[in-house]
C-alpha cells in the first residue's frame, strides 16, 4: 500500500495491525502516516506495547486533542483518562452493545484510542464494525434514500436520571447525569479525513430519523443494525497484556463482550476531538 510501516490487515472485514512498533517511539513523519492509515482503515490494532498512562496521554496528545467523556471516571492522577472498568462482582459492563463514542454531541469525537490494563482469563473481547464498507453493501436506491435523511443521537436513556445504566450496578460507578443532551447528524456523512461515503447511525445512541417517530424509525434502523452486523463488516480483537487499539468513531461501531463474569477487567480509554460532520 505504499506505507514504511509494518501493516497487515487485522481481518478481511476490517482493521488493520501495526507491528514491529512501539507507538510511544514513532517519529512525526510515522504519525503522519499512521493518520492516514488510521483515516483509511478506520481501526488499527497494536500489540506488545510499552504504554503506561503517561505515554498514552503523550502519545494521544501528539495524535489529536483530547475531548473528555461526561460520564465515565478518570484514572487517578490522569484527568483526561477515562477508567472503563468492571469488577468481578459488577454484572454490567460498560459499552456492551453497538455504538460509536460521542455520537450524541453536536461535534462527535474523532477517535479513541483503548489500552488493556487488566483483563479476564478468558473474555473480554471488543468487536468492532467497518461503517464504510457496509453503507457500500447498501443498495443504491437504499443509499439515496438514506443520504436524504438526518437522526436524532442521544445519551439520556443511557445516562439520564431515568437511563438504563441507573438500573444497574454500575450506576454509582458513572456520574455525569445533568448533561446528558441529544445532537443531530446526517445518516449518511461524508467521512471527514477519507471523504469517503460512511452510514451514522448506531444502536447505542440513534434514537430515531429527524421528523419521523421512534415507532416509524426503528424498523429502518434495526434493518440496517442487522445489515452492518454480518461477519464481512465486522471482526473482534482479543486482548493481551500491552495491546492498544485506536478506532475512528465516524467510520465504526464497537461493542465490548460481557462474557467473564465474576472476573474483572480494566481499559483506560482518551477520546479525540473531531470536527462537524457534513452529509452528501
Ligand atoms: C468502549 O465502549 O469504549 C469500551 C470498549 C471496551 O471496553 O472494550
Amino acid at each position: 500500500q505504499g506505507f514504511d510501516m509494518n501493516i497487515v490487515p487485522f481481518s478481511s472485514g476490517c482493521g488493520v495491525e501495526l507491528s514491529n512498533q512501539q507507538l510511544a517511539d514513532l517519529t512525526d513523519a510515522d504519525l503522519v502516516e499512521l493518520r492516514t492509515i488510521f483515516d483509511e482503515h478506520g481501526l488499527v490494532v497494536v500489540r506488545d506495547q510499552q504504554f503506561e498512562p503517561e505515554q498514552h496521554l503523550q502519545f494521544a496528545r501528539r495524535f489529536g486533542d483530547i475531548v473528555l467523556n461526561k460520564f465515565f471516571k478518570p484514572v487517578d492522577g490522569y484527568p483526561d483518562i477515562a477508567e472503563v472498568r468492571k469488577e468481578k462482582s459488577q454484572k454490567t459492563n460498560i459499552g456492551g452493545g453497538w455504538h460509536t463514542d460521542h455520537s450524541y454531541d453536536d461535534v462527535p469525537a474523532m477517535g479513541s484510542i483503548l489500552v488493556a490494563r487488566k483483563l479476564p482469563e478468558t473474555g473480554g473481547d471488543t468487536h468492532f464494525a467497518n461503517l464504510s464498507a457496509a453503507y457500500q453493501g447498501l443498495s443504491k436506491g437504499l443509499q439515496t434514500t438514506l443520504e436524504s435523511l438526518r437522526a436524532v443521537h442521544s445519551n439520556t436513556h443511557l445516562y439520564g436520571e431515568n437511563g438504563y445504566y441507573k438500573t444497574t450496578d454500575l450506576a454509582d460507578q458513572l456520574g455525569g447525569m445533568d448533561r446528558v443532551g441529544d445532537a443531530v447528524h446526517p445518516v449518511v456523512i461524508v467521512h471527514p479525513d477519507s471523504g469517503r461515503k460512511v452510514l451514522y447511525v448506531n444502536p447505542g445512541h440513534t434514537i430515531r430519523f429527524e421528523g419521523w417517530s421512534r415507532e416509524e424509525s426503528l424498523p429502518l434502523l434495526e434493518y440496517l443494525y442487522a445489515h452492518v452486523d454480518q461477519p464481512q463488516y465486522t471482526c473482534q480483537f482479543d486482548w493481551k497484556p500491552g495491546s492498544v487499539v485506536l478506532w475512528d468513531n465516524r467510520s465504526t461501531w464497537h461493542y465490548a463482550q460481557n462474557d467473564y463474569q465474576g472476573q474483572s477487567r480494566l481499559m483506560h480509554r482518551i477520546t479525540l476531538a473531531g470536527a462537524a460532520l457534513s452529509g452528501v
